[in-house]
């Protein structure tokens, strides 16, 4: 089997996690940088990686997180932040993202301006900032899921949460920032349940 399909496979949404074992910094660092080097719409990188620990900090956490208490046992715990405002077309975020590229000023135009039409007549009809952004968020969690698995470390996605309790725990400037998702990272406590999944004939259709 591949190496992705074999990380893909240890994978499971880790339950009890053994709170005596913490992940190695390097490893953690890893991790988290899948997450940065992970795919954006025109490149907006619409997020950031907050890494919890600060104990009493967890504990506030797990309570705005259904209790769960992966928030507490796992070695690590990030939470996912989206930046809706920021992508907003005439934002300096999405000016300074676009001035990168280095292009000549008419194209640079022209591709802000491709951006814009996209925003506005593709995007905005259809669903907030919020969901445009956290899309994108939940593309650099998979990445650091599977980075994690691909190291034999155990995560769990979690979005059981109140939004707002996650924000107030953790003073996020809902201006600026608004919580997308979070996982934990850690080892496993015991045997982890089955994968339960469609067949490939329910889910995969070719034409
Ligand atoms: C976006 C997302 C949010 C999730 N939120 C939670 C959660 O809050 N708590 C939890 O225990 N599992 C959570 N899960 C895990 C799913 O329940 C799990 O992935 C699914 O049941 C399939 O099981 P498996 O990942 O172990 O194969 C979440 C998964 C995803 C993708």
């Amino acid at each position: 089997m591949n190496e992705v399909l074999k990380a893909l496979h240890f994978r499971h949404a880790c339950k009890k996690f053994d709170p005596n074992r913490q992940i190695p910094v390097d490893d953690l660092l890893a991790i988290l940088e899948c997450g940065r080097i992970s795919p954006s719409s025109f490149g907006m990188e619409p997020w950031k990686f907050v890494v919890v620990q600060d104990r009493t900090l967890r504990e506030k956490l797990r309570k705005a997180c259904w209790n769960q208490m992966q928030v507490t046992d796992a070695s690590e715990v990030v939470v996912i932040l989206a930046r809706p405002e920021d992508v907003k077309p005439d934002s300096d975020f999405v000016k300074y993202k676009f001035s990168r590229r280095n292009l000549d000023p008419d194209a640079e135009k022209a591709y802000l301006a491709r951006y814009r039409n996209h925003l506005e007549t593709e995007i905005e009809p259809i669903m907030s900032y919020y969901a445009w952004t956290s899309k994108q968020c939940y593309i650099a969690l998979a990445n650091m899921l599977t980075a994690a698995a691909a190291t034999g470390i155990d995560s769990c996605p979690i979005e059981g949460f109140h939004k707002k309790e996650v924000e107030e725990v953790l003073e996020i400037d809902g201006k600026q920032f608004e919580v997308a998702v979070v996982f934990t990272l850690g080892y496993r406590a015991g045997e982890q349940s089955p994968q339960l999944r469609s067949d490939a004939s329910e889910v995969i259709e070719y034409r």
